[in-house]
């Protein structure tokens, strides 16, 4: 088995990762150093956002998953809560034009039942208005849990089993994330988060098992072209094995 390579490894290897993901942390940290409302470290956000969708285009990125909102976040005051929806509202009002008109495909993955109709009608536009779209897929990972996800991946598993769709003996980790929340999608080849936090915060779980992660101390509101290209560098000097011997570099 010593030769073995995942079957992962056999992809082309590119210049720059195929799929990047990001946790883009530090908002609030961002604003408290410069006794600004954490709100106003969000907005900074969004603007590092259209920053690092641009250039990750440019940069020939195929797949960019960012972390806009997590299952957890529920948990803050409300009034956070209501500024982050309200700037989800106005990138998809404002934004969804020009990454339309850039060729950009939007995906939201996340548990979509118990968002309000609002953020859902406008979700769903973003994704049916650039479904044809071919260039950068822009992966919006809103009201997301990677453990959440994994379980609503193994109940529409089990209801395909219950159908009679898949055999039982076909539940395999091959034939298992064709029922995560974007199957097509591949797994990240990088996983960058900023803020000098080293964790994954349950953003990924199951696709990130040979993901390369890196993480930045630059505050998310920070984050440009040239600290993408810095990660992507580290990236390419990284030696991907995926479980086997044969060395893969990243890039
Ligand atoms: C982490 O900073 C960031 C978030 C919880 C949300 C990220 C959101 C944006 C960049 C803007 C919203 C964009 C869309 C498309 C909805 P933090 O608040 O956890 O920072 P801290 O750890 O310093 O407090």
């Amino acid at each position: 088995m010593a030769d073995t390579v995942h079957p992962a490894a056999a992809q082309p290897s590119f210049q720059v990762p195929q799929h990047v993901a990001i946790i883009m942390d530090g908002n609030g940290r961002w604003a408290q150093a410069r006794g600004l409302p954490r709100g106003e470290g969000h907005r900074r956000g969004v603007e590092a956002l259209r920053r690092t969708v641009r250039a990750a285009g440019e940069l020939g990125v195929r797949f960019l998953t960012i972390f806009s909102f997590s299952a957890e976040n529920w948990s803050r005051p409300a009034p956070e809560i209501n500024d982050l929806m309200g700037l989800l509202r106005l990138f998809v009002r404002n934004d969804l034009a020009e990454l339309h008109a850039n060729n950009v495909r939007v995906r939201i993955i996340g548990e979509r039942g118990d968002l309000k109709p609002d953020i859902l009608r406008l979700l769903d536009e973003a994704e049916k208005r650039t479904k044809a779209n071919t260039g950068l897929t822009l992966v919006v990972a809103f009201n997301y849990g990677a453990r959440q996800e994994i379980v609503r991946a193994a109940l529409r598993m089990a209801k395909a089993i219950a159908d009679g769709e898949v055999q039982f003996d076909a539940v395999k980790v091959e034939n298992f994330a064709r029922f995560l929340d974007a199957p097509d999608i591949p797994d990240p080849d990088l996983i960058i988060r900023t803020s000098g936090e080293q964790r994954l915060s349950n953003f990924l779980l199951w696709q990130s098992a040979y993901s390369e992660l890196i993480f930045v101390p630059t505050y998310w509101p920070d984050f440009d072209r040239a600290a993408l290209e810095a990660a992507i560098n580290e990236y390419r000097r990284r030696e991907r094995r995926f479980g086997g011997v044969v060395a893969k570099t990243g890039s």
